[in-house]
């Protein structure tokens, strides 16, 4: 019965939410199957092609104090760090040497820096290398300035909407945050052309099966070209220093049927579950992932953008050490690609 249904979803890339919920809940039983059916699925669009993205943490002071975060306002113990746009820039220089097409600039929101000073570290980017993809990540911004920074020539936004359901997001972050400005800005960045990520934690505090059963009705809605997902990781420094860690294996599941729900979409294997799980980024593979994020931020700071507890930072996961992940990714019959790595659209 579990087969038929994840037959169905490969036809139709769509269940309903209790059908999704029958999967999540025996995520044990199905998931072997779904993943299978999602690598065949990824490789009619994108064959055995994995995508890499250089990440420069380029911050993590931000103002906001989302619960679950390790780099929140009101965590006093940690070691504030910030680069310089010269180091950003450099950071990319570095990534492209290394064979980086796309680079991420991700950080807290750190309102030390002004849209001028994005527009010009974007434009510098761009201009030194014009066959690269700029990805921003840099939480809620104003309508104009997403508008801005996209017409200084970033191509792509990843902001996770972190949960579907409202009354959920509220548990997840303090009263100064808004479900309706985070979907505003969602709103915004399909309207000003950006390739748009959103994506999730999987067993963040509060959060039910059915929960996650209903993400995908708002993934189909939105349309994404691009999906985050991972396991949320407790943070021994946050208000939710007393939950447990997201699931793995859910998260395998969930990354399996989102493939199945968006063919097309662009689907890291997050840090978070290569942190989970030494073989995290490999599984993520062959569960229908197609992306991998290596770190570019330099060595000084990396051990400091800790969103939860023992974050791999310091080995094979960095960019220096693309050649040891092009090998780890052959073991799963796939292939690192280091063009942009665009998503295909329907023709
Ligand atoms: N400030 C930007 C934003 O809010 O989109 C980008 C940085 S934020 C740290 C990037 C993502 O990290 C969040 O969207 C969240 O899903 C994830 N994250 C934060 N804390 C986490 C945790 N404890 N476990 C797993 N993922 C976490
Ligand atoms: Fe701002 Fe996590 S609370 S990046």
């Amino acid at each position: 019965m579990y087969k038929a249904l994840i037959d169905r979803l490969e036809a139709d890339s769509f269940l309903t939410a209790d059908e999704y919920l029958t999967l999540i809940e025996n995520y044990k039983q199905i998931s072997a199957y779904a993943a299978q059916r999602a690598v065949e699925t990824k490789k009619k669009y994108y064959g055995n092609k994995v995508f890499v993205r250089g990440l420069i943490e380029f911050s993590n002071y931000c103002r906001n104090n989302c619960y679950y975060c390790g780099i929140r306002a009101g965590n006093k113990n940690i070691e504030r760090y910030r680069l310089t746009p010269d180091e950003i820039v450099s950071c990319a220089d570095s990534g492209y040497e290394l064979g980086f097409r796309t680079f991420v600039l991700q950080g807290g929101e750190d309102t030390h820096y002004t849209d001028d000073d994005f527009c010009r570290v974007i434009g510098e980017i761009k201009k030194r290398h014009p066959d690269c993809a700029v990805t921003l990540s840099l939480g809620e911004r104003s309508t104009e300035s997403l508008k801005r920074l996209k017409d200084a020539g970033a191509d792509r936004y990843l902001l996770r909407h972190e949960t579907a359901n409202r009354e959920h997001y509220r548990k997840l972050h303090p009263d100064s945050m808004s479900f309706d400005n985070r979907l505003r800005c969602i709103d915004d960045l399909k309207r000003f052309g950006y390739q748009v990520g959103v994506g999730f934690m999987v067993g963040s505090p509060y959060q039910t099966d059915r929960d996650l059963a209903n993400e995908f009705a708002f993934l189909r809605k939105v349309n994404p070209q691009m999906v985050g997902i991972g396991p949320f990781i407790t943070h021994k420094d946050t208000p939710f220093s007393d939950f447990e860690s997201g699931s793995a294996e859910k998260t395998l599941l969930m990354l399996s049927l989102i493939r199945l729900t968006l063919p097309r979409v662009l689907l890291p294997a997050t840090t978070a579950l290569g942190t989970l799980d030494i073989k995290g980024r490999e599984k993520g593979i062959l569960a229908g992932a197609n992306v991998l994020m290596p770190n570019l931020s330099p060595v000084s700071v990396r051990g400091k953008y800790m969103l939860y507890d023992n974050k791999i930072c310091t080995g094979e996961e960095a960019a220096q050490c693309v050649e040891c992940l092009k090998n780890r990714i052959k073991t799963t019959g796939h292939e690192i690609v280091t063009d942009r790595g665009d998503y295909k659209n329907e023709v």
